[in-house]
């Protein structure tokens, strides 16, 4: 990820224009918040959007010009405690359960924080740094963008917490695509030895190599995402209450936790309505499923007579495909239906993150940098599974063929659904 070497190290003036664009972005995503939408924590696992955009920035400050600007003073020396987010090497931190409670500083001062950074940033940047230091900041852009998503699928889940069901942006409802939803088809490929995971000199994080081979069976991959549609007739046939659909694992989750829908799906009168970032609607039946655990998405596999794809065959069908898609840059902030069909694979990149079945390990000979930034990746390939294709809340730009998202199975806030596959 960091590993320097002459032929990847961007231009400082390129990696100067992505510094400054991500970081407007950030500041036009918490543009629409109160000082109070953005300090409340709505859960352990999710983050107030106040801490994300001074977390981002303290990226910066603890990497970047701490280690690398001569006399560099910090803006506030408390800030190293509240925004570490889970680096050991750098030390103590505000727990992550508990970011909730820093009621101060106010949302202004950390755009005062924010804004305290980009003036060093955009210095060191400007007085021709070494390869190690642009490629740092590239990556501590590349994490902001990750948080940007994370900042809004955060605010979608406080907003949903609220009787008020409030928008994050354009109360009205969308119009509900009507017309008939086409049947699935899959797209067959042949089996054999291909090469996964990153290579060249664009950006990537370091879970995405070392390229290497890997053997793949012959298999068929979906045309499209699954449907809400398509849920809800798992829903009504039962597919939340029969034990034999699921993993133990899964099983023992939904029971306890007494889930029989998708988070934030809601019944009013026999219709499904969902809280979006655009307040409560009613389920639209051809968009694709959202916010389904990897049990619930393995279990409608299951229902399905498919499967997940290994991320294996998930990226080998998505190798060189056009990267266009339903992102966070489009404002339309939730899935869309499928475009017609007849195009081979659609909604591979965009719309929702998708479920694979694959733990999310090291590839091999994967080694972690030494160093702070070493922590990134490498020491949460555990208990993890991993979603490829980014979704509607992921910046345009930020995705590749390659991009590995993981979360445990089971998280469900974050816009994550599912393509089915089969074997060939
Ligand atoms: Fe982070």
């Amino acid at each position: 990820m960091v590993a320097v070497s002459a032929a990847r190290t961007p231009a400082p003036s390129e990696i100067l224009k992505l510094y400054r664009r991500v970081r407007e972005d950030s500041r036009t995503l918490g543009a629409p918040l109160s000082d109070a939408d953005a300090t409340v924590q709505s859960m352990p696992d999710a983050s107030p959007a106040k801490w994300h955009l001074a977390h981002t920035t303290w990226f910066f400050e603890a990497m970047v010009l701490g280690p690398n600007v001569p006399g560099y003073r910090p803006f506030d020396d408390s800030f190293n405690y509240l925004f570490n987010s889970y680096y050991e090497t750098i030390g103590e931190r505000q727990p992550r359960p508990r970011r909730g409670m820093i009621t101060r500083p106010h949302l202004d001062t950390v755009f005062a924080f924010r804004e305290h950074v980009d003036e060093a940033v955009e210095r060191l940047l400007s007085s021709d740094p070494s390869p190690e230091v642009t490629e740092l900041v590239e990556l501590g852009c590349h994490h902001e963008q990750q948080h940007q998503e994370l900042l809004l699928t955060d605010i979608l889940h406080l907003f949903a917490q609220s009787p008020l069901k409030p928008a994050y942006k354009d109360p009205q409802p969308l119009p509900v695509e009507t017309g008939g939803r086409e049947p699935v088809s899959f797209t067959a490929f042949d089996g054999g030895i291909f090469e996964i995971g990153h290579e060249g000199n664009g950006f990537h994080f370091d879970c995405e190599g070392p390229r290497h081979r890997a053997l793949i069976e012959p298999f068929r991959l979906a045309d499209r995402l699954v449907t809400n549609g398509e849920w809800i007739e798992f829903i009504r046939d039962g597919g939340y209450r029969d034990p034999l659909l699921w993993l133990s694992a899964g099983w023992g989750t939904v029971t306890a936790r007494g889930w029989d829908k998708p988070l934030y799906w809601q019944e009013r009168d026999g219709e499904f309505w969902t809280m979006t970032l655009r307040g409560a609607q009613p389920v639209d039946p051809n968009a694709p499923v959202t916010h389904v655990s990897y049990y619930e998405a393995d279990a409608f596999a299951t229902w399905s007579g498919r499967r997940l794809p290994t991320e294996f065959e998930w990226e080998h069908a998505a190798e060189g495909l056009s990267m266009d898609g339903n992102f966070a840059d489009s404002g339309h902030l939730r899935p869309k239906p499928s475009p017609r069909r007849g195009e081979g694979l659609t909604q591979m990149f965009g719309d929702v993150w998708e479920w694979t079945r694959s733990q999310f390990s090291p590839y091999p000979r994967f080694k972690p940098v030494e160093g702070a930034v070493g922590e990134y990746n490498g020491k949460f390939m555990c208990n993890q599974f991993v979603l490829r294709g980014g979704s509607c809340a992921t910046p345009g730009g930020h995705i590749r063929a390659t991009y590995r998202n993981f979360f445990p199975p089971d998280a469900r806030w974050q816009f994550s659904g599912l393509r089915l596959a089969e074997d060939a």
